[in-house]
């Protein structure tokens, strides 16, 4: 049998995390045959760490045969020990009257403890997804609070929004999500996101042919795919969860298992490819193999598209700008 792998999850007690822990424990994040050891953060508060332990006991029940061990912890530095993966949920959300800028001073606090925390105590090729928001500023603070660590390790979640946009193009072509190839999301998780079918192929062929309907993308399908957060807040009066956490399994399955060619999207450390500056997390066409992902070289960006990519990467610069004093 193979040796368990150690997945630290924080913010386990969550919304996300009750769709998450079961099906990494059921073996869909890392494969059927990988035994997985859980190591979940809550905040040192006596109700989370109370649901954390419900939250356990339920695991627990479903006997899971690849679920080799569970911890429980209100400290990163005992959480993320060892850990070979780190999915980053547990985020601080934003209160009544709480600015932009409130929120990402509380969220860059929380990601520069749990950097650092990574940096000292997990494995020198900890996969680490940042879920909990603003994802993409959240997973540069830890990025940079963990000198010691490759920047490449890691990531922030765009595959929600990958997968929303597959879901929209699939019902405007008629064709199968599965057979639709090509697609990707650039920049920031936020409404400025932009997703692209510009070289997206099912069987082959074109899928901006078949759309062939520039309106259609500008005004129904960006909107769409940006606002489906807040559509989803509007409907359910709770926040996405369990399509959230489907993505983040994704996310990582697809990095360790790779993608056999395939693209998808992720939030990586940019190298300077397509004028994004180096360092900035910015979600790319990827792909991947043996746990190493490449963004997709060579792609043309037309005017439209140039102009989308800039407004997202003004927003992020902007974020990245309004933490960097906390980052000296
Ligand atoms: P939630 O509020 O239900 O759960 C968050 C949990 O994190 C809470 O139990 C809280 O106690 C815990 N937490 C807060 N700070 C923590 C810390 N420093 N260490 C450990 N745990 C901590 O929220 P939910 O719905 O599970 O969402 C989590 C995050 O994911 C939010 O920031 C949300 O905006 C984000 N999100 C991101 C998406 C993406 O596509 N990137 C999609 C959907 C949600």
């Amino acid at each position: 049998a193979k040796t368990p792998k150690r997945v630290a999850v924080t913010g386990a007690a969550g919304q996300i995390g009750y769709s998450l822990l079961f099906r990494i424990a059921n073996g869909d994040l890392l494969g059927k045959d990988q035994p997985v050891i859980l190591q979940l953060l809550e905040i040192d508060n006596e109700k989370a760490q109370k649901a954390l332990k419900g939250v356990m006991m339920e695991l627990e029940d479903c006997a899971f045969p690849l679920l080799a061990g569970m911890t429980a912890h209100s400290d990163p530095m005992t959480a993320f020990k060892d850990a070979d993966v780190a999915l980053l949920v547990g985020a601080r959300p934003r209160g009544p009257g709480m600015e932009r800028k409130d929120l990402l001073e509380a969220n860059a606090q929380i990601f520069t403890v749990q950097g650092k925390a990574l940096d000292a105590v997990a494995s020198r090729d900890v996969k680490v997804l940042v879920v909990g928001n603003p994802a993409n500023t959240n997973a540069y603070i830890a990025m940079k609070s963990a000198p010691n660590l490759p920047a490449k390790n890691f990531t922030a979640m765009l595959r929600l929004d990958h997968n929303r946009a597959l879901s929209q193009v699939a019902a405007k072509t008629g064709t199968a999500v599965g057979d639709i190839e090509k697609l990707c999301v650039w920049g920031n998780h936020s409404p400025t996101m932009y997703a692209d079918y510009r070289f997206a192929t099912v069987g082959g062929k074109s899928v901006k042919d078949m759309i062939n309907d520039q309106e259609w993308n500008r005004d129904v399908f960006l909107p769409t795919v940006g606002k489906r957060g807040a559509a989803i807040i509007d409907a359910r009066g709770a926040s996405s969860a369990a399509s959230a956490a489907n993505a983040a399994i994704d996310h990582v399955h697809d990095w360790v298992l790779g993608t056999a060619g395939k693209w998808t999207t992720m939030g990586v450390p940019s190298d300077g490819s397509y004028g994004i500056p180096e360092g900035i997390i910015f979600g790319f066409p990827v792909t991947t193999e043996n746990g190493e992902y490449k963004i997709v070289q060579g792609l043309e960006i037309d005017e439209f598209s140039r102009e989308r990519i800039n407004k997202t990467l003004a927003e992020l610069e902007e974020e990245r700008a309004g933490v960097a004093h906390l980052l000296k």
